[in-house]
């Protein structure tokens, strides 16, 4: 789901959140700036949440946009689980079986 029609206070229906998001210019891209304004009047107490991200190496920053979520976040009392997951553009041809690896891995540890 785009994070644009994500209600932050549905937040609450799940257990685990895996939240995924590029970087722009050495920050956020505009719809997760949107979001993280939105979470504002969110309480998120003890709401876990998985992080990735979508970044290019031959940035300065690579994937900028994770620990600002992540902070965020945990600002707002989120339990942010590590590590995060980055997928790297120019890095071509990543294997999407890492991610797939990756996001079992967090359920089966969460669970
Ligand atoms: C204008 C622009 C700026 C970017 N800045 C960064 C950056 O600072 N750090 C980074 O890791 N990736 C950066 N990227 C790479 C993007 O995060 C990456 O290409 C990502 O896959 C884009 O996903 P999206 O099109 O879904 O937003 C940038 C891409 C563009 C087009």
């Amino acid at each position: 789901m785009n994070a644009r029609d994500m209600d932050p206070s549905k937040f609450q229906n799940y257990r685990l959140v895996l939240f995924g998001a590029s970087t722009w210019d050495d920050g956020l891209n505009p719809d997760t700036k949107d979001f993280l304004k939105r979470l504002e009047r969110i309480e998120l107490n003890g709401q876990s949440f998985a992080l990735f991200g979508l970044g290019d190496r031959q940035f300065l920053v690579f994937c900028a946009a994770l620990p600002t979520i992540e902070a965020k976040l945990k600002s707002l009392g989120a339990n942010v689980l590590s590590p995060a997951f980055t997928f790297d553009n120019y890095q071509s041809g990543q294997d999407i079986n890492q991610f797939i690896d990756w996001a079992k891995n967090i359920v089966t540890e969460f669970s």
